[in-house]
């Protein structure tokens, strides 16, 4: 085991949802699997005093169905510290300055520090700061790591001014953007079956791909947020952050090598390759919708905080185009929403029929169809590709088949959990699975237009049923360009 995996974890939020729900949990899943070293620490703060062992039960109590033992859970809650911390008191910072250094001795942590800011996003900025200016960041050597949840801004500009106040206090190799889809298994297996299948690598591109779907789809409605949900809607909610990510590794080029900053540059080069969209193009090519109510389903307007008369998208879908040789005029088709038919991540990627079909040209009522290569993403890992066969008989008929791998329960089983991947990542300092500025910059021009149209424009809301895939005008988008959605034809 290597130094560089002792580390104390200072975490803003240390009593929230997030915290207790997912980060302890795949905290604890590493250290049971030995990929974090016994000397750790993790120092939890929040405006709420809790003592100490308070704190512990708190952390057991998260983590215990995952233990081995009772002894097992409560060795790890006892690494763990509680402080009381306002952010916004300077005085606060000079405690936490020395609680850092207290616990850095007592474990011998080499300085290593992950500061992780769970809270309200307005925080953010004046966290990093406050690390610096009050020298709460270690000074011996260890390495400084500043951990932010999302959302990072609510467009361009904020983003901006945020990154700029993270940039006055860490490096951009110091600051891990969390995005917690670049943690699942299969958006980190995009690359590998793209660039590992010189089969697949060879046609991935304009002359052989019709269009790329992606598609984000849940189930559940706004539940408990509609706080925040009613101010970010689903563009901002899903589409600029996860579904721009699983494009840029969808689109992106092969990158020189398979380490972070070579995928960064890759990624960053496609996302600035994008079509970037005005007023017009907006309109042309984005979709926003809003579920009503179903009979056993409230309307979003209904819902608990929401407005009556709230704008807001539950539901968005859009086309993207590239400017780059490999893509031409190929379409990305994406889409996004809650209270959609099922929980599930998918990409479809549908292939050109051939150039000449031979079979019809020869007065055959052959049937081909496009090849489909499918990624399933969520719920459960695994790849599918639809293909032409004769079908058997005397006439001559193709018929479609399936080639497909869908991970097993075993395999299941062992796939880490996104925030357990992304804490190891940054263990090791390893951006590759995290946002950089220039492609959140990226996403945020891209989505900006979109927004703008939609806050100044009074839609028809609602215009889906819960239940569905969403509104009929995103069915429309890919009908003008002669293609059509997939899913659920294909499920
Ligand atoms: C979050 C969004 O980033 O992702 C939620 O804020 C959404 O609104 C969630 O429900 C979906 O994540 P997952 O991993 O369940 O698909």
């Amino acid at each position: 085991m290597t130094n560089a995996t002792r580390a104390l974890f200072v975490l803003f939020g240390g009593t929230g949802d997030l915290a207790v729900r997912k980060l302890y949990p795949s905290i604890f899943n590493l250290y049971k699997k030995g990929l974090l070293d016994t000397k750790f620490a993790l120092l939890g703060l929040a405006r709420k005093p809790l003592s100490n062992e308070e704190f512990r039960e708190v952390v057991k109590n998260s983590v215990e169905k995952h233990a081995e033992s009772q002894e097992q859970a409560e060795e790890f809650a006892s690494h763990f510290y509680f402080e009381v911390h306002d952010v916004t008191k300077a005085e606060d910072y000079e405690k936490l300055r020395n609680n850092c250094n207290e616990l850095d001795e007592k474990y011998d942590l080499n300085g290593n520090r992950v500061f992780y800011v769970s809270m309200a996003p307005r925080f953010f900025g004046m966290v990093a700061n406050d690390l610096k200016k009050q020298r709460v960041l270690s000074e011996n050597g260890g390495f400084n790591r500043l951990v932010i949840e999302k959302p990072f801004g609510k467009d361009y500009e904020s983003a901006e001014e945020l990154n700029n106040s993270l940039n006055a206090a860490f490096d951009e190799d110091q600051i891990f953007r969390i995005d917690h889809y670049l943690g699942k298994e299969m958006v980190q297996d995009i690359p590998v079956i793209r660039f590992s299948n010189p089969m697949i690598n060879a046609v991935w591109n304009h002359n052989y791909i019709e269009n790329i779907q992606v598609t984000l789809s849940e189930s559940l409605g706004v539940e408990e947020r509609a706080g925040y949900y009613d101010t970010a809607g689903a563009l901002r909610d899903m589409i600029q952050n996860h579904t721009m990510q699983i494009v840029s590794l969808l689109a992106m080029d092969e990158p020189q090598s398979f380490v972070d900053q070579n995928i960064r540059t890759e990624k960053v080069k496609v996302l600035q390759s994008l079509n970037f969209y005005d007023e017009n193009g907006a309109k042309e090519n984005f979709v926003r919708g809003q579920y009503g109510e179903s009979s056993d389903s409230k309307a979003y307007r209904d819902e608990d905080g929401v407005p009556e008369d709230s704008i807001n998208n539950t539901y968005v879908a859009g086309k993207l185009t590239f400017n780059t040789p490999r893509w031409g005029n190929t379409p990305f088709y994406i889409r996004s929403g809650k209270k959609l038919a099922d929980k599930f991540t998918r990409v479809d990627v549908v292939f050109k029929q051939p150039v000449v079909d031979i079979f019809s040209n020869s007065g055959l009522e052959s049937g081909i169809t496009n090849n489909v290569l499918t990624i399933y993403i969520d719920p459960r890992g695994g790849v599918s590709f639809k293909m032409n066969v004769k079908d058997a008989g005397q006439g001559f008929h193709t018929e479609k088949v399936d080639l497909s791998y869908l991970e097993n329960d075993a395999r299941a089983e062992v796939v880490p959990e996104p925030y357990e991947r992304l804490f190891h990542d940054i263990l090791k300092g390893d951006v590759t699975n995290f946002a950089s500025w220039q492609e959140v910059a990226a996403a945020w021009k891209f989505v900006d237009p979109v927004q703008k149209l939609w806050d100044t424009t009074k839609p028809d809301f609602p215009n889906y049923t819960p239940g569905t895939m969403g509104p009929k005008a995103a069915d429309d988008l890919l009908a003008r360009d002669g293609h059509k959605w997939v899913y659920p034809e294909d499920k």
